[in-house]
């Protein structure tokens, strides 16, 4: 496996393999990669001839006071597991080679981005539609994996990839999660012990949500009331929101029906975590 860090190099290769006919997965991420990572990586390989995998903390994507610094790194490790899940190509760029000094073109997308993680990050969703996009064009692969756990994102990227006519087929994957329900995410390294154990609140409010609506409760504003009170059981939990919208839109629905999603941010100390589940 490959590791490269500049656009050039990765088209060279692309184009190589193009030309033998080769099909293309890409998964984007921004490193520090856990199984949550590798499931995409995996269904990548099983998808496509060759895969790459992008590892870039993107700058445009963090607001002022984000964690862009302090974000995990660990490119030994990353190298190691894409290798081991059959990967073909890392491309880790530094951030000169995605960002031009003088680079004034952004992608910006109304409606989808207007609730959860982008009404309360307003500029992250125009930096995650920039390096998205710009990835699309570096790679042009025939396939884009994304994970479930950033639902909005995976919403705002298929809707991304309709409007500006990219023709990649987009293919999220379901949540993994540690063996005590909460969702893997790369932040989770931030937490305590004794927020770890706290941080168990956002997986138990998800169960009670989706066993509500299993149940057949379709009442938002119910389903919702339930899982705040959940969360606001755990003293170490301050929720950023709990919603449901419609599943295509990102909306705010007050009957929840298919498509549909509910979503939570919740701030575990410090760290903010998300979760969610849809209903199809
Ligand atoms: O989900 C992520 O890790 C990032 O938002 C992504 C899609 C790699 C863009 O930087």
């Amino acid at each position: 496996m490959k590791i490269v860090k500049t656009v050039a190099e990765v088209r060279a290769q692309v184009k190589e393999w193009r030309d033998a006919g080769l099909t293309v997965g890409l998964v984007p991420t921004m490193g520090y990669l856990h199984e949550g990572h590798g499931s995409l990586v995996t269904a990548s390989v099983k998808g496509n001839h060759k895969t790459v995998v992008s590892v870039f903390v993107n700058p445009t994507q963090f607001g002022p006071t984000e964690d862009l610094d302090k974000y995990p790194r660990d490119m030994e490790h990353d190298s190691a597991y894409c290798e081991e899940l059959g990967a073909d190509l890392i491309f880790a760029p530094e951030p000169e080679e995605m960002y031009h000094e003088g680079n004034t073109t952004f992608i910006d997308m109304t409606v989808l981005t207007e609730e959860l993680c982008g009404l309360s990050r307003p500029t992250h969703f125009r930096g995650v539609c920039t390096v998205v996009g710009k990835l699309f064009n570096i790679v042009r692969p025939d396939r884009a994996y994304f994970g479930q756990k950033d639902a909005q994102q995976l919403a705002v990227l298929k809707h991304m990839n309709e409007d500006l006519n990219f023709g990649i087929e987009i293919i999220g994957c379901p949540i993994v999660r540690e063996d005590d329900g909460l969702a893997k995410s790369s932040r989770n390294t931030y937490l305590s012990p004794e927020e770890r154990k706290a941080a168990l609140v956002l997986s138990r409010s998800i169960r009670l949500g989706q066993a509500m609506v299993q149940g057949g409760e379709t009442d938002a504003k119910k389903v919702i009331d339930a899982m705040t009170a959940e969360i606001n059981t755990e003293p170490l939990a301050k929720i950023d929101y709990v919603k449901a919208v419609d599943g295509r839109t990102m909306q705010q629905v007050t009957e929840i029906k298919k498509p549909g999603l509910v979503a939570i941010a919740v701030y575990i100390g410090k760290t903010r975590l998300i979760d969610n589940f849809f209903v199809e």
